[in-house]
């Protein structure tokens, strides 16, 4: 049967980063409500590339940002709150419900879904803090020339986008390595971008022929946690979390570890591309299809929304992105050509 969703009322606290990291506390509120979610019906919107957002879009993300950062900690909404919905589920705080093991959204095929509601949710709490429900995501597109460096309204140091706990020498102009482990690979950018069609084009095609080779592991109610990750998730999203966190701090934080990583406004961007792969993979023919076993369409997670409610959403409604009432701008895909 699917795994069940914690009971928020049991935490563990602090939870110990270690290599000398402070510990944290990431327990999310308790609610006695807990609601089935309904997907409004919201405007179609498009999640667009970062790296091609207009002024105009980058001055209401800001502003979202700015307004996210100013709520009270308490607030479900907050900035830090919603970093830590990441920690919670990624650094054992819980226990699956009725059972006694540890509750992880990675490391198995719960990896695209739970961060597809994820993203969906924190971009609902962006869009009503600024009053704007056509307000969308963008991503941060790595896999193209057009969007491999750190998108730059991210590394600006005046923003509300910023974060200051990332690599220094990973600033613009410097391209992404997504074949990045701790050392610098001084390659050209045209010899990177070689690498980087070669990463994606195995991650996304030669490996990842299957639903399980590209989900990862079958997760069920009383597994262990994190019973092994799908290509994706551990090579190109695993490398990019570390390329951008700041190998001089204890864990590579922000956004070289789980518990910290979401602290860092671009970890949605970041994801936004990631879920945009999960589109695309099912498109790419063979047996790419979405999964089909129960115990994974009929898992649920829970997510406070945008006015604040624990709701509860199921696998089964994200899918397709339309559902959810967005889809991606169409870019260039350099490394699929290889595929024909
Ligand atoms: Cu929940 Cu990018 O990891």
């Amino acid at each position: 049967s699917p795994v069940q969703p914690p009971d928020f009322k049991k935490c563990t606290t602090p939870l110990d980063p270690g290599n000398g990291a402070p510990s944290v506390d990431c327990c999310l509120p308790v609610s006695t409500i807990i609601t089935d979610y309904k997907i409004p019906n919201l405007p179609m919107r498009t999640r667009v590339s970062a790296h091609q957002v207009t002024p105009d879009y980058i001055a209401k993300y800001t502003e979202a940002y700015r307004r996210l950062r100013s709520l009270p900690s308490s607030d479900p909404r907050a900035y830090m709150m919603q970093a830590n919905v990441h920690c919670a589920f990624c650094d054992n705080a819980y226990d699956e419900n009725g059972t006694a093991v540890d509750y992880q959204v990675h490391n198995s095929w719960f990896f695209f879904p739970w961060h597809r509601w994820y993203l969906y949710f924190h971009e609902r709490i962006l869009a009503s803090l600024i009053g704007d429900d056509t307000f969308a995501l963008p991503f941060w597109n790595w896999d193209a020339p057009g969007g491999y460096t750190i998108p730059p309204m991210f590394d600006n140091p005046n923003s509300t986008l910023y974060d200051t706990k990332r690599n220094p020498l990973h600033r613009n102009p410097k391209v992404v390595d997504l074949d990045y482990s701790f050392s610098e690979s001084n390659r050209t950018p045209q010899q990177q971008l070689q690498v980087n069609n070669s990463v994606m084009y195995r991650q996304m095609v030669t490996a990842a022929k299957t639903p399980s080779l590209f989900f990862g592991q079958s997760y069920r109610q009383g597994d262990s946690p994190g019973p092994g990750a799908g290509t994706v998730e551990n090579t190109p999203h695993g490398t990019v979390h570390v390329w951008t966190g700041n190998p001089s701090n204890p864990n590579d934080e922000d956004m070289g570890t789980l518990y910290s990583a979401a602290r860092d406004p671009i970890f949605f961007a970041h994801h936004g591309n990631v879920d945009r792969l999960w589109s695309i993979w099912k498109t790419l023919g063979g047996r790419r299809t979405d999964l089909t076993d129960s115990d994974y369409l009929q898992a649920t997670f829970e997510f406070y929304d945008e006015n604040k409610n624990l709701v509860r959403v199921k696998i089964a409604d994200a899918l397709q992105t339309e559902n959810l009432r967005y889809n991606y701008q169409n870019v260039d895909i350099p490394w699929v050509r290889r595929t024909t």
